[in-house]
């Protein structure tokens, strides 16, 4: 059993707390957020991630978890400290803001009085462990103490982030002290996975360029889509015939309205200032971003095409399916709903909502949304002209459309429906009497050919498709 402080009780924080204390460990979990901490010591969970509350209450009922303000409480006696607080984008600009980190690494070094492992789990830019050792040392009340820096990025998803702790691809480590970065990997042994160990700056730099990977893999089968689009192909069908080449894989290969959340928009951003900061024009990653900004549109363009032009969204009733940026989150950073909600505002539509957890983030963040919020898809349907899925809940996969469409007002051509996660089958919900768009399903070219080809082409199903 070690003793472990988490520093920042965030999505990061209290799932590292709570499955290191699921291993035995006895961790502190600390945050400067007093209403936080007291939520979580109420036995409150303050986000929504599958399998957290069953561990925290577990682990604090058996003594081995416990929330604090307190540096000094939560410090003493830890030989591993994580710092797992916020690194957003720096406001105005586009590298990260290590404000955060800077003043949790100088308050453990003011509280600290035993030798202990830093450990950087915040993903921050390449160079910050350093940083990070500098302000330690110049901080600490006690000079002689043995403090290594060792970085440990957090790879974790939102939604499956318990999973991802218990069982991770890889656990990375970096430090300029290899015998500290040893003992940390001993934390991760009962996981059984395979653990990287290398330089401070490789490990910093393993997490931004992963991120930038998946996110390019996001943006390069959206790109792929719009291509579909004009040309008549099917990018569901073309992502499942890529997916089975090993070399491609079949992950974040399916083609929707790009991605968001707290860490890709971030990171990518933060990849490419560090590359024009060291005089490297980043290319690649200023296209994977150009083509993730302009993919929320794609929506709302295809919707108010639909209604009849680019100002047919004025007085026109719009239900939102989904607020959260992905399924199984209350998470709203970077989430294409907030756009696509104030461009739908902008234009004059009155928008319903619906989202199974993010409601109430969508509350607190934007209190001035003039927004219905509802208690079901159904009942966010009634009354509109076209509904817009926006998050990969799975829950919407089973939307009885035909519940659905009687609910909705529509023209006489029918209600619009606009599958930004290409959930259904075009040809499923058009018979059900919507005017149907997804991303990329070739329908625009494919209906002009059908008028000269008939019977229309149908998608084969093949063993295995997704
Ligand atoms: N959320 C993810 O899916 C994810 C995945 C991988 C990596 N990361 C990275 O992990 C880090 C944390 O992300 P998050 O989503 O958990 O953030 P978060 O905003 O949910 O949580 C950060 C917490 O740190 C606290 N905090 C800020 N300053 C503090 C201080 N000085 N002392 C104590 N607590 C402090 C905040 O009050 C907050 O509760 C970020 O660098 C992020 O990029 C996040």
């Amino acid at each position: 059993m070690k003793n472990i402080c988490v520093v920042g009780t965030g999505y990061v924080g209290l799932v590292t707390g709570a499955c290191f204390a699921n291993l035995g460990n006895r961790v502190a979990c600390l945050d400067i957020d007093d209403a936080k901490i007291k939520r979580l010591r109420a036995g409150e969970l303050p986000i929504y991630e599958p399998g957290l509350d069953t561990l925290v209450e577990r682990n604090t009922r058996a003594g081995r978890l416990r929330f604090t303000t307190d540096y000094a409480e939560a410090v003493a006696g830890a030989d591993f400290i994580f710092i797992a607080v916020n690194t957003p984008t720096i406001a105005g600009g586009a590298g990260a803001d290590m404000s955060y980190v800077e003043a949790a690494a100088r308050s453990i070094a003011t509280h600290l009085r035993n030798d202990a492992v830093i450990i950087n789990k915040s993903t921050m830019p390449v160079g910050s462990g350093d940083l990070v050792s500098t302000i330690v040392h110049e901080h600490l009340t006690i000079p002689t103490l043995n403090v290594a820096v060792v970085s440990n990025p957090e790879f974790l998803s939102e939604g499956f982030a318990v999973r991802d702790f218990q069982h991770p691809d890889r656990v990375v480590l970096g430090s300029v002290d290899r015998a500290a970065a040893q003992r940390v990997a001993e934390l991760y042994l009962p996981l059984r996975a395979p653990i990287v160990i290398t330089d401070l700056y490789t490990a910093e730099m393993i997490k931004y360029a992963s991120n930038a990977f998946l996110a390019t893999k996001i943006s390069f089968i959206n790109e792929i889509a719009r291509i579909c689009d004009l040309l008549g192909a099917d990018v569901k069908e073309v992502a499942a015939g890529m997916g089975y080449d090993q070399r491609i894989g079949n992950k974040m290969l399916n083609a929707g309205l790009g991605y968001g959340g707290s860490c890709f928009p971030k990171d990518v951003k933060a990849l490419a200032h560090m590359a024009d900061e060291a005089g490297l024009h980043p290319q690649l990653l200023d296209a994977v971003m150009k083509i993730n900004q302009d993919q929320r549109r794609v929506a709302i363009e295809k919707l108010a095409m639909e209604l009849g032009g680019p100002d047919s969204l004025r007085d026109k009733t719009i239900a939102v399916l989904g607020l959260a940026f992905k399924d199984n989150t209350d998470d709203m950073r970077e989430a294409p709903a907030i756009d696509i909600i104030n461009w739908l505002i902008e234009a004059g539509a009155e928008v319903r909502a619906y989202d199974p957890v993010a409601v109430e983030t969508a509350q607190k963040l934007y209190p001035d949304w003039q927004v219905t919020y509802c208690e079901n898809e159904y009942d966010t349907a009634r009354g509109c002209d076209g509904v817009i899925l926006v998050t990969e809940w799975k829950q919407f996969h089973d939307l009885d459309l035909e519940r659905l469409h009687d609910v909705m007002r529509g023209d006489e051509k029918g209600p619009v429906f606009i599958d930004g996660r290409n959930f259904f089958d075009p040809a499923q919900v058009e018979q059900m009497g919507f005017r149907y768009h997804g991303i990329g399903r070739g329908k625009a070219r494919r209906k002009s050919v059908q008028h000269r080809t008939a019977p229309a082409e149908q998608p084969s199903t093949v063993p295995g498709e997704r």
